[in-house]
C-alpha cells in the first residue's frame, strides 16, 4: 500500500511553481500501489487526480481529491524485425531520458522530441511534438486502467485519434483514462527529419563540412535551439507553449497576411493555415509583458512564465488578457493548451 500523505503541497511537482496544496497525496510506483490507491479511494468515496510530470497540468490553489503521483518506471525492447523495433516505457518514466536512452541503444526515432519536460505517461494525452515530429506517429500503443470500471486497456495508435496537440485521452471524460505504459514503434526505414528552419540553420555548419549527420546530431540541436529560445521550468517557471497555434481558413489567412506582410503562417494540407501564435502574441506587444507578476517570456512569447510564483487565478488572469488582445487586433481565437488538473469519484 503506498504512503497516502495528507495537506501535500504540489507546488514542487508544478512546472508553473503554481501554490496548489492535495487534500491527499501518494506516489505509486507500481500498477499494485496504484490499484492499492484507487481502492482507497473508492471506499472513503474520495475523488481522484493523475499527476505525471506537472508540465501540462493547471493546479488549483486546493484539490479536494486523492492526488495520485505517477512514478512507474522501466523500459525495454519488446521485439525486433526488419521493419524496426517495439519499445515499452513506463509512464513515470522521464520523457527526455527515455528518447535519450533510445539514442544510447542506437534506435533512432524521437530524437526531435529531445528536451520536451514531463513524463513518458503524458506525451500520448497531448501527442507532443516539436520540429516537423509528432509522437503519435511513433507510438504503437497505449496502456492503462479504466478507472470507472477497473479494467485494463489497450489502444493503438488509430484508437487513439492522435491529432494535433491532441488525442482521445484529452476529450472529455478523458480523466476515467490512467496510463501506465506506453509501447512505440521505430522504423528501421527511419529518415532524420531536420527540415525545421531552427534546425536546419543549427545544422548547417556540420552539413557544409559533409559530415554524416545523426540522430545524437540532432538532438544536440534540438536541445541547443530550445535552450535558447524556452526557459527551463527549474529556473524559470513555465509549461512550454501556453496556447496552440491556431488553424485558420484561407480566407482569414488572406485577411491576415493583406495587413500585417510578415504574418508567420504554414499551409496545410487541407487548405487551411497554422499561424504562429507566437508571432501573433509578440506582434501585439505582449513579449515580455508582465501582467500580475505572470509574464509573456522574453524570447519566445508563446510562453507564459510565472516567476513570481503567483496563484491559477493570477496565470488565468494574463493568459485572458493575452487571448482577448488577440481577438480584438486579428479576430483570432486562442485555445489554451495546457489543462486544468481533472477530478474523477470512481
Ligand atoms: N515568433 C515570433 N515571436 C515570438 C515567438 C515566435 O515572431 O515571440 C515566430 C517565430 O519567429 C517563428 C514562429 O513564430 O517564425 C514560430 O515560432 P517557433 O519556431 O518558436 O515555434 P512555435 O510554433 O512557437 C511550436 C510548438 C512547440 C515546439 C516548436 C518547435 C506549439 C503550440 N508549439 O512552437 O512546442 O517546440 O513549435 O517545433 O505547437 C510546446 O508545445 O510546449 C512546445 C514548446
Amino acid at each position: 500500500m503506498p504512503c497516502i500523505e495528507q495537506n501535500v503541497s504540489l507546488q514542487p511537482y508544478s512546472c508553473l511553481a503554481l501554490p496548489s496544496t492535495a487534500a491527499y497525496f501518494c506516489r505509486c510506483q507500481t500498477e499494485q500501489d496504484v490499484l492499492d490507491a484507487l481502492a482507497w479511494a473508492k471506499e472513503r468515496g474520495i475523488e481522484v487526480s493523475l499527476l505525471g510530470g506537472g508540465s501540462n497540468a493547471l493546479l488549483e490553489d486546493h484539490i479536494d481529491a486523492l492526488v495520485i503521483k505517477l512514478e512507474l518506471q522501466g523500459r525495454k525492447l519488446l521485439d525486433e524485425n526488419e521493419q524496426g523495433k517495439l519499445i515499452r516505457a513506463a509512464a513515470g518514466e522521464s520523457w527526455h531520458e527515455f528518447v535519450l536512452w533510445t539514442l544510447e541503444q542506437g534506435w533512432p526515432g524521437l530524437e526531435n522530441l529531445s528536451l520536451i519536460p514531463g513524463t513518458v505517461g503524458a506525451a500520448p494525452i497531448q501527442n507532443i511534438g516539436a520540429y516537423g515530429v509528432e509522437v503519435g506517429d511513433l507510438i504503437s500503443s497505449v496502456h492503462g486502467f479504466d478507472l470507472l470500471d477497473g479494467s485494463r486497456f489497450e489502444l493503438s495508435a488509430k484508437q487513439c485519434a492522435f491529432d494535433y496537440r491532441d488525442s482521445v485521452f484529452k476529450q472529455q471524460d478523458q480523466a476515467r483514462y490512467l496510463i501506465s505504459a506506453v509501447d512505440f514503434f521505430l522504423p528501421n526505414t527511419h529518415s532524420l527529419s531536420l527540415h525545421y528552419p531552427a534546425l536546419a540553420d543549427y545544422l548547417a555548419p556540420l552539413k557544409e563540412s559533409g559530415a554524416d549527420i545523426s540522430a545524437t546530431d540532432i538532438a544536440h540541436a534540438v536541445i541547443a535551439v530550445r535552450n535558447s529560445k524556452l526557459p527551463a521550468p527549474e529556473m524559470i517557471p513555465n509549461l512550454g507553449s501556453f496556447f496552440k497555434n491556431p488553424v485558420v481558413d484561407a480566407k482569414t489567412q488572406q485577411r491576415l497576411i493583406n495587413k500585417w506582410p510578415d504574418l508567420v503562417s504554414y499551409a496545410l494540407e487541407d487548405g487551411r493555415f497554422k499561424l504562429a501564435a507566437g508571432w501573433l502574441i509578440d506582434k501585439a506587444g505582449w513579449k515580455g509583458r508582465e501582467y500580475g507578476g505572470v509574464r509573456m517570456h522574453d524570447q519566445q512569447a508563446l510562453v507564459l512564465s510565472n516567476p513570481k510564483r503567483q496563484t491559477l487565478a493570477a496565470v488565468l488572469a494574463c493568459a485572458t488578457q493575452v487571448s482577448t488582445d488577440i481577438q480584438a487586433m486579428f479576430d483570432v481565437e486562442l485555445e489554451r493548451e495546457p489543462q486544468l488538473l481533472k477530478r474523477i469519484k470512481l
